[in-house]
């Protein structure tokens, strides 16, 4: 075995696919073949399914990222000369595909095996696993992480190794909450984009050397100079995880959400700890779903949708997003795109205050009633519902007691206020005031 390439037996086999374009052209693809090109638009860089290469890490190189085109689907399926391995997992009997060019752990997030993780930059070792048949290149690993005799006795830390054949390999599996660290990190403000008048899009870059493992779907608590907290939804899928995007919706008054839209400067740097919480996409479910958010409540739809996109799930997705007019639907082309896209979305905007004279002919109410609508008996559906507090409590009493959900596939994230804030609001008001506005 040579310093540098691991290896374990086995021949390699190659798979050629044909040439159909290049992943940063600006092509979207649909399953068939179809071309959709959707012009500079920032938000399908949290869409892309390319796993970031080491240079776009890099905080000087993450500058340009805001006009990065990419793909729906995996670049495996529309991408060319590249051959790809087959790789399994021990002792779970899960397999990926691996491009030459990506890192083991980027093909497995890629296609929604969660393997474990902390820095994806080779340093601290929680990626560590053993290959056991096939041929491999360690990549960049540091001697600290693996050291000499961690090589020879096949081991690997896998957000480095690239697979030079197929492969065989022991790793964990993140199969529950309980395996993913809660951590607190700094983050720097990369990016400040006001997507409406009340909601900024923040991307958040973490450390060179650090990584945040999540589930699509969860939230991160911003911790405050006091030591007080405030929780917003990650909105890029896990894989996708270059920068860590929230989508904030200003409340009149709000200390923090006030900093947001006032004084926050790219390059702040904040404090965050997470992941937190249990809204996450159930991926051993095979029942479709029922996606509804309320304004900012898409977030983590958004991260859901796009994850089960880069696993290639075949589930149904039927997405439902409400705001009171169209300004509140503040990334329409990007969730549009889906159902253009795949044949297993289909989005369907909703706007409850239409001004009078808007030509608007698509759906109007409450977002959960024109889902029940669409879908009076939900006695085969998963559910997943984020938003307002008043927003999730009706579509929760409507979806089980009117349409037949299950109740344990009822998943929500409901938006309320921090702690301290509601301790401040009981101390001072009376619990009518906590009733939020359901668009
Ligand atoms: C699990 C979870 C995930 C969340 N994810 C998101 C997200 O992705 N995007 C997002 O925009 N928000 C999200 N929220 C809501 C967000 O945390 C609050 O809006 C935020 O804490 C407000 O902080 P603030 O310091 O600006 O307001 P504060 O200073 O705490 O409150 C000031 C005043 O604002 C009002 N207020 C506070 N919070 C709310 C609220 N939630 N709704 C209505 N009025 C409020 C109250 O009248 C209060 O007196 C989430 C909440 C939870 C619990
Ligand atoms: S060494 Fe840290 S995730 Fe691989």
């Amino acid at each position: 075995m040579q310093n540098d390439i691991g290896q374990a037996g086995k021949t390699m086999q190659t798979r050629w696919s044909i040439k159909v374009g290049d992943e940063r052209s600006g092509a979207t693809f649909a399953p068939n073949g179809a071309l959709l090109r959707i012009a500079d638009q920032r938000e399908n860089a949290v869409m892309a399914e390319q796993p970031r290469k080491d240079a776009t890490r890099d905080v000087a190189a993450a500058d340009n990222q805001e006009f990065l085109h990419c793909a729906i689907l995996p670049d495996s399926a529309i991408r060319g000369e590249a051959m790809s391995f087959q790789v399994s997992i021990e002792p779970s009997g899960h397999c990926f595909e691996a491009e030459p060019d990506e890192t083991l752990l980027d093909a497995a997030l890629r296609q929604g095996l969660r393997l474990p993780y902390g820095c994806r930059d080779g340093v601290c070792g929680a990626c560590r696993g053993k290959v056991l048949v096939g041929e491999f290149e360690h990549g960049k690993a540091t001697p600290q992480a693996l050291d000499e005799a961690d090589r020879r006795a096949g081991f690997a830390l896998f957000c480095c190794a690239r697979a030079r054949g197929d492969l065989r390999i022991e790793s964990r599996e993140v199969r529950s909450l309980a395996d993913i660290p809660v951590r607190t990190l700094p983050v720097r403000v990369q990016k400040l984009t006001r997507a409406a008048p009340d909601v900024m899009i923040i991307d958040l870059k973490l450390p060179n050397s650090e990584r945040l493992q999540y589930l699509a779907g969860q939230y991160v608590d911003i911790l405050l100079k006091d030591g007080r907290r405030r929780a917003f939804s990650l909105a890029n899928a896990p894989h996708d995880d270059t920068f860590l995007q929230l989508h904030v919706r200003r409340v009149p008054g709000g200390q923090f959400t006030g900093h947001v839209f006032g004084a926050m400067k790219e390059r702040d740097i904040l404090r965050l700890r997470g992941p937190q919480g249990g809204f996450f996409l159930r991926e051993d479910s095979r029942k479709p779903m029922l996606l509804v958010a309320g304004g900012t409540g898409f977030a983590p739809i958004k991260a859901i949708v796009e994850h089960a996109i880069a696993e290639r799930s075949e589930r149904p997705m039927h997405v439902y997003w409400g705001g009171r007019s169209l300004v509140d639907l503040y990334l329409l082309p990007l969730a549009q795109s889906w159902s253009q896209v795949l044949a297993n979305v289909r989005f369907v905007p909703v706007l409850s205050e239409p001004p009078s004279g808007l030509a608007w002919d698509g759906r109007t109410g409450l977002v959960h009633r024109a889902a029940m609508v669409d879908h009076a008996n939900l006695s085969g559906y998963q559910a997943y519902v984020c938003g307002s507090p008043a927003m999730v409590a009706a579509a929760r009493q409507d979806f089980l007691g009117r349409c037949r959900l299950p109740a344990d596939e009822f998943f929500a994230d409901s938006f309320d206020f921090a702690a301290d804030t509601l301790e401040a609001i009981d101390a001072t008001t009376h619990p009518d005031s906590k009733v939020d506005s359901y668009d």
